[in-house]
């Protein structure tokens, strides 16, 4: 058994999950083993929906995990990331019994899939230092051990905070918690960062996986793609945990032409426009008397204190610039976040904040 199998709910180890009639493989050329419709929706122009879909089409999988550079059956595509941090909550937690480990302030997703789970939730905070808010992990680590965790859940670089973790250290937590806890790095914000992918510590550490999406960097939120990348066991015993077809055609084939070299070039050229509109925005801030602090970021947003954050919130608001507010959030009873948009979109944030300078 692989080492991460063995922090698996041994109830869900050898798991067959729902057989679809997708999973059988029998040839012929008239189907009828599925209840499909014979005929395609009028409005299905190319009949690419009439048909259950591949639960994990072939080619958009092997694209992806070109792009992630790990092989094919190390990685399972979902409904989002989000589908996966819920997979693997539910695959690894017993209610009422096991552990994991978020640090807030972050992003929600992983308490509220614990909750949901009745999986003990354990909080090891961020620190906020001269750098900005960085992961304690020795305290991760200890607590990890301490509390039965199943999961320790890092987010690089980190949302809300936009602070990345060293690989060397993920590595270190990784060989720290082996045999005890899966640590999941969750790179949502990945490709806006400067350090390599966590995918590149998965030959040396298999107690690691690597959450990525195509919701940011990659424009493509509302086609919901999420991969998990981790040991080819795991990934396995996930997919049966998984819904039968997770991955609707429609979205599939958006993602494939999404990615194809032309698509990714201009990814790229956005992704290198957003990091230099990132430097722009936190230079423009930061000399704003009523901004406290604009936390450094490897993420597409800024995190930023203000002397009178619901001040600055309504001010944007008036200017009609939505960001989101953090202050209910740990640590953050004065912070915003926000997105970086395009140039013209950030002229907007920045007019706007100067303009509450000169009404205080
Ligand atoms: C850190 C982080 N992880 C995961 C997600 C979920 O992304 P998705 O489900 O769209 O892939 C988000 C979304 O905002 C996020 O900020």
């Amino acid at each position: 058994m692989s080492v991460p199998l063995n922090l698996v709910r041994e109830d869900l180890r050898d798991f067959a999950g729902y057989k679809s009639a997708r999973s059988e493989t029998l040839h012929g050329d008239i189907w009828l083993n599925a209840n499909e419709s014979a005929w395609a929706n009028p409005a299905d122009a190319q009949a690419s929906c009439r048909r259950y879909p591949d639960p994990q089409p072939q080619a958009l999988r092997g694209r992806l995990a070109q792009l992630y550079g790990c092989a094919t059956e190390q990685l399972l595509i979902g409904r989002g990331s989000d589908e996966a941090i819920d997979l693997l909550v539910r695959a690894f937690c017993n209610p009422d019994r096991d552990a994991v480990v978020v640090t807030p302030p972050v992003f929600g997703m992983y308490a509220v899939c614990a909750r949901l789970q009745g999986a003990r939730i354990i909080e090891v905070p961020l620190v906020d230092g001269e750098t900005g808010f960085v992961a304690d992990l020795e305290a991760i680590a200890e607590a990890a051990i301490a509390g039965g965790a199943k999961l320790v859940f890092l987010c690089t670089p980190s949302n809300p905070a936009g602070s990345a973790i060293a690989l060397a250290d993920i590595a270190v937590l990784a060989r720290r918690l082996d045999g005890v806890a899966l640590v999941v790095v969750d790179e949502a914000y990945g490709e806006f960062a400067d350090s390599a992918s966590a995918t590149t510590l998965l030959a040396a550490h298999a107690n690691l996986a690597v959450l990525r999406t195509l919701s940011k960097a990659h424009a493509l939120a509302a086609a919901r793609i999420g991969s998990l990348v981790a040991d080819a066991q795991l990934i396995d015993v996930l997919r049966r945990c998984q819904a039968p077809y997770p991955v609707p055609t429609p979205c599939a084939e958006l993602a494939l032409a999404g990615l194809s070299d032309a698509a990714l070039a201009q990814t790229r050229q956005r992704v290198e426009l957003v990091k230099s509109e990132r430097v722009r925005l936190q230079a423009a801030l930061a000399v704003l008397p009523e901004v406290v602090r604009v936390y450094p970021s490897q993420g597409n947003y800024l995190l930023v204190r203000f002397r009178d954050a619901e001040a600055a919130f309504r001010t944007l608001l008036a200017a009609g610039v939505v960001v989101r507010d953090q202050r209910a959030a740990p640590q953050l009873e004065d912070a915003l976040r926000i997105t970086i948009g395009s140039p013209e979109q950030n002229d907007r944030v920045i007019a706007a904040l100067r303009a509450l300078e000169m009404a205080a």
